[in-house]
């Protein structure tokens, strides 16, 4: 039998064996690994959660890489389910036709995903193509016309997609450089694929927002990586290319937009010249900072267990609300169970009827929160706050109250 992980010995972006650990959240299941009722009694497999930091070019990254065929047997997220990213890549469509794709030019995109960014792009007049592992997904693409193909993005695949498209004006990855181990591979690949003048832009969560917000819980072992500005720089520059631009959005707790180019062909914005200082500035790259987080992560752990414990001995009922992968994260962390969150409310009909990996708390559709009335919902799809806020105003009217949980639980 293959091993079902490999550690990782040296860094990804640089090579380098210096890895200093940073944090480790325990041995824990994979975050999507939900349990069907009757499996309850079963050993479930679980994983160290251990983030390390590469001491010469600063990369943040898991200690260990799952196999990916265990990691993304059970689920692939389609993101048109979630309205708040639909308005998200439509933003993000306007901006590369407007500033980068030529009418007719040919954009890629890599993890596109059920086409939620393909689809507008093709309706501003780019010619599209998708390229997506995860089969269920690249079908649901398909189908509506939006041509996937189902494969992981590698040398080969530029190479056939450049024999039958011809060369990429816009290549994009959406928050997928965070799941792909081999970063070295696939800048190979996109050196195939893309055009001399052509531009790269890539979508990730912020590691300093991450760290300034305490958002521990978005570590898990999809997420290989926990990207800023400097290691990514050293990853660019070694396959020749260079960043130019960048843009911070509010996206996910809070994420970066860069652009990138073939070496020496754009001038460097401000925005990322200065984000790079602040970078420094902000010590991204101390020692300090590191273990502040991690002290910040157990404070964080014992104020959302100290007010779970406060309801739960005032007779409060309390429910999660979105049955997230983070969620998993944050409920094993903080040993939360059934006997301080009864169930978690998500509108995902696939995991309703399902329990959390290694916390085993049910899930359940929507509406239960309305029909259940929990007196607080704590709010494991933080990320999605206003609009899930926006549409319980019922739950809310109603007397209930969403328990915010990171940096230190509050509620709203
Ligand atoms: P997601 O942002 O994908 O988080 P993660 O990557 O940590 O899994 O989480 C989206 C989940 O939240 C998904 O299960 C659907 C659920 N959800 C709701 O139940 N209601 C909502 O209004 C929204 C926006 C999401
Ligand atoms: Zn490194």
């Amino acid at each position: 039998m293959r091993a079902a992980y490999r550690r990782v010995e040296s860094c990804r972006v640089c090579g380098s064996q210096r890895l200093a650990p940073v944090l480790s959240l325990g041995d824990t299941p994979l975050a999507n690994a939900f349990v069907r009722p009757e499996d309850v009694a079963r050993a479930e497999a679980r994983y160290a959660l251990e983030v390390l930091r590469c001491l010469a070019c600063g990369l943040v990254q898991l200690s260990i890489v799952v196999r990916p065929d265990i990691l993304f047997r059970e689920y692939r997220y389609a993101s048109s389910a979630s309205p708040p990213l639909i308005a998200h890549f439509d933003e993000l469509a306007d901006e590369l036709v407007s500033r980068f794709v030529p009418t007719g030019a040919l954009v890629v995109e890599v993890g596109s995903n059920d086409g939620v960014l393909l689809r507008p792009l093709a309706e501003r007049a780019a010619r599209v193509l998708g390229v997506e592992p995860a089969s269920n997904l690249a079908a649901i693409a398909n189908a509506a016309g939006l041509e996937t193909w189902n494969e992981f993005f590698d040398e080969r695949v530029a190479a056939r997609i450049v024999e039958r498209r011809g060369r990429a004006a816009v290549v994009v990855a959406n928050n997928v450089l965070a799941h792909i181990d081999d970063l070295r591979g696939v800048l190979r690949a996109l050196d195939v694929l893309l055009d001399e003048d052509g531009v790269f832009v890539a979508e990730f969560p912020y590691l300093a927002d991450l760290l300034a917000h305490v958002e521990y819980d978005t570590i898990y072992h999809e997420h290989l990586s926990y990207f800023h500005l400097a290691p990514l720089r050293v990853l660019f520059g070694a396959a020749g290319f260079e960043m130019f631009d960048v843009r911070r959005l509010a996206v996910h707790g809070g994420s970066l937009r860069v652009f990138v180019a073939r070496g020496g062909r754009r001038a460097l914005s401000s925005d990322l010249t200065g984000l790079l200082a602040s970078e420094d500035a902000e010590a991204l790259a101390s020692e300090a900072a590191y273990a502040r987080f991690a002290s910040r992560v157990d404070a964080s752990r014992d104020a959302l267990r100290a007010l779970l414990a406060a309801l739960r001995r005032e007779g409060k009922r309390v429910a999660g609300y979105g049955a997230t992968a983070k969620g998993n994260t944050l409920l094993n962390y903080c040993g939360i169970g059934t006997e301080l969150v009864q169930f978690i409310a998500d509108t995902t009909p696939f995991k309703q009827g399902l329990l959390t990996p290694g916390t085993h708390i049910p899930v359940r559709p929507d509406d239960a929160l309305t029909s259940e009335r929990p007196d607080f919902a704590l709010l494991l799809a933080w990320n999605y706050a206003d609009a899930i806020i926006r549409r319980h105003a019922d739950y809310l009217a109603a007397g209930g109250r969403f328990i915010h949980p990171i940096p230190l639980a509050r509620v709203l």
